[in-house]
């Protein structure tokens, strides 16, 4: 299915290992947490969505997983969202320009639910010639402010349009 070729190539770099809980920011209609929460010893996903709308839509496509307790949802921008309890071995996002947009307050909040080990991913579809290197030099920017680094760049001819995903770690002395 083409409207989510992109978003399948994703569930693939995130390939969580079974059990590791995920956190997807701006899940949108929820296409990913589908595919990451089907996957075979899929562990607790939380996704949240500043939309109402958009969380609405999410919820009914993931509501199977929702009411088996695998996956949770909230309206909420990532820095208000209530993630007390939680931490996370993969935060993903895609298409979710606060990662890249300073001051990207969205950086503290990762840093401080991240699992000691954990990786982030911010994907994006790359959207012209240059756009590229473009989100990735600003997402260096933000992230190296909080204390990530690079630690390797994915890339995907997507149809229609290619896609690309930064993964960052902490640095040891982040
Ligand atoms: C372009 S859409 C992408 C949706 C989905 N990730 C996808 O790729 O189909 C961006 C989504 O992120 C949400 N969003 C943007 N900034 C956010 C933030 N700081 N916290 C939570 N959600 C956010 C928007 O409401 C929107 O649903």
């Amino acid at each position: 299915m083409r409207a989510s070729e992109r978003l399948a190539w994703a569930a693939g770099v995130v390939a969580p290992a079974p059990g590791q809980r995920v956190l997807e920011v701006g899940c949108g209609h929820g296409v990913l947490v589908d595919l990451l929460a089907g996957r075979p010893g899929a562990g607790p996903l939380v996704a949240v969505d500043r939309s109402a709308t958009m969380v609405a839509a999410a919820t009914r496509r993931n509501r199977a997983a929702i009411e088996a307790g695998r996956v949770s949802l909230q309206t909420a921008t990532l820095a208000t969202a209530d993630l007390l309890e939680h931490s996370f071995d993969v935060v993903v996002s895609f298409d979710v320009r606060a990662f890249w947009t300073p001051p990207a307050p969205e950086w503290d909040v990762v840093r401080r639910v991240l699992a000691p080990g954990g990786r982030v991913l911010v994907a994006f579809s790359v959207m012209g010639p240059g756009a590229d290197e473009a989100i990735r030099t600003a997402v260096r920017r933000v992230a190296g402010e909080r204390g990530f680094a690079e630690h390797a760049v994915h890339r995907a001819a997507t149809a229609p349009t290619p896609s690309a995903a930064i993964e960052l770690r902490p640095t040891p002395d982040g």
